[in-house]
């Protein structure tokens, strides 16, 4: 696998009209060749694209495509990317599932200041776990998401694995309608029940694709959810797949079996053995609804056999016995819209053990719902108290699910945890990284209407 060191990604403009100074420029071009650092330059601007054959939608792209330009690094190794920002409004990136310094995280106003229109940003830091990942802003989000504004972070092993075919499949639902124009990305009565779903099902942006694979190959499909509200319940029926990884995390390879619910955020990491050249087609699948199809094609190389489990991510291991418990509730909670609130256009349908947050009131994270002690072991139990289903997901920090009062759960380390109706679940993990960290339920309408809080570790 080979990709470039340094990539100029996105081109509505070069970097003389952007503004900046001969000096940060010269910083990116002189720079030494560095095998052990990865740099991009990553532009976020308006931008058309056709999801609907023969009219045009006014996304918002990452380096000039929805979904954004695929980034690269290798565990272990410095990724670095310029971000400048073309839109017409301020925005951050937020890298999904990376444990990183909280001056990378990309959450306006805890971590960074927002990036202003005309201006940039350079995001640098280690890239501990291998995996897959994604990247997206942290600032109005179900308008930033909704336009576009999602890509695949792939941060591959450090060492080759047995894996030879490697494909990223994004999938994400577009708020559009027949004409490609964009419809509400958020409606109050839907936020207050799963979330405003989109009309137009697309893998990499193209609705309905067929995928050709090499036949008698085992390929990884790193699979993504970039979506805003929908959990994907993703079957293969008829193929043979294991899943290696869930959202980055290797675990013991096993049958997808009938059904895996990937919640918005999370990611599987599947290797689907490509059936011989003539078969059947395969149909990846959301419940009976078709995603793409598979198609195998014609391969000169030997037919493959499923490659060893993946190396584990360097995370350490809580211990359970001496943690510290503590308990969070989700709820619903519509009564706390006021009228004069609903009219404002502020709506608040969810909250955390009594507590919304309030995605206008840049103080919030100075009020964190819990302080951690730094490399304390701490046990989280998360409890939904609603009818709707809640991906929750922690910033900065891999969590190790426990167990759950509704199914029977084989302990593995995520960062998104999908936490059923009435589910209770717990999580523990070693609080190791310091910082104010996002902790949040990934449905974009419900994270934006009150079901988001921080978590301080120090
Ligand atoms: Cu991918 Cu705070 O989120
Ligand atoms: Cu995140
Ligand atoms: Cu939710």
């Amino acid at each position: 696998m080979s990709f470039t060191r340094r990539q100029v990604l996105g081109g509505l403009v070069g970097l003389g009209v952007v503004g900046l100074g001969a000096g940060g420029a010269r910083y990116w071009l002189g720079r030494p060749f560095d095998r052990k650092t990865h740099d991009y330059e990553l532009i976020a601007a308006p931008h058309d694209i056709e999801l609907v054959p023969g009219h045009v939608t006014p996304a918002w792209t990452f380096g000039g495509q929805a979904p954004g330009v695929e980034l690269r690094c290798r565990q272990g190794d410095e990724l670095r990317v310029r971000f400048i920002n073309h839109l017409p409004e301020p925005t951050t990136i937020h890298w999904h599932g990376i444990r990183l310094p909280l001056e990378m995280d990309g959450v306006p106003y805890v971590s960074q200041a927002p990036v202003l229109p005309g201006e940039f940003f350079d995001y640098r830091f280690v890239t501990p776990d291998a995996g897959s990942y994604w990247y997206h802003p942290h600032e109005s989000s179900a308008k930033q998401l909704g336009r576009g504004l999602v890509g695949p972070l792939i941060i591959e092993e450090r060492d080759p694995t047995g894996f030879q075919h490697d494909r990223t499949l994004c999938l994400k639902s577009w708020h559009v309608d027949e004409e490609g124009a964009f419809t509400a990305f958020s409606v109050p009565r839907e936020a207050a029940r799963e979330g405003t779903r989109g009309r137009l099902s697309t893998i990499n942006g193209v609705s309905l694709p067929t995928l050709e694979l090499p036949t008698g190959q085992v390929v990884r499909l790193r699979l993504i959810n970039v979506d805003s509200t929908i959990t994907y319940r993703l079957n293969l029926s008829g193929g043979e797949a294991r899943i290696y990884a869930l959202d980055g995390n290797p675990i013991q390879p096993r049958p997808l079996g009938k059904e895996y619910w990937l919640g918005p955020g999370m990611r599987i990491d599947l290797a689907l053995k490509v059936p011989a050249a003539g078969s059947e087609e395969l149909s990846l699948r959301n419940g009976p609804l078709r995603l793409a199809t598979i198609k195998p094609v014609a391969s000169s190389e030997p037919s493959a056999e499923w490659p060893p489990a993946l190396p584990p991510n360097p995370v350490a291991e809580p211990d359970v016995e001496r943690a510290e418990t503590l308990r969070f509730n989700f709820e619903w909670a519509a009564s706390l819209a006021s009228p004069a609130d609903e009219a404002a256009g502020r709506y608040k349908y969810w909250q955390i053990n009594g507590q919304a947050w309030d995605i206008n009131d840049k103080t919030c994270a100075d009020r964190p719902i819990a302080k951690l002690k730094k490399d304390g072991h701490y046990i989280f139990v998360l409890r939904n108290m609603a009818q709707y289903q809640h991906p929750i997901h922690l910033h900065g920090l891999i969590f190790k699910v426990l167990d759950s009062n509704r199914r029977k759960i084989e302990p593995y380390y995520t960062d998104t945890f999908l936490l059923g109706k009435n589910e209770t679940a717990r999580i523990a993990f070693v609080a190791d990284n310091p910082g104010v960290w996002m902790f949040h339920c990934h449905v974009i309408d419900h994270m934006e209407t009150g079901l988001m809080a921080a978590i301080e570790i120090a």
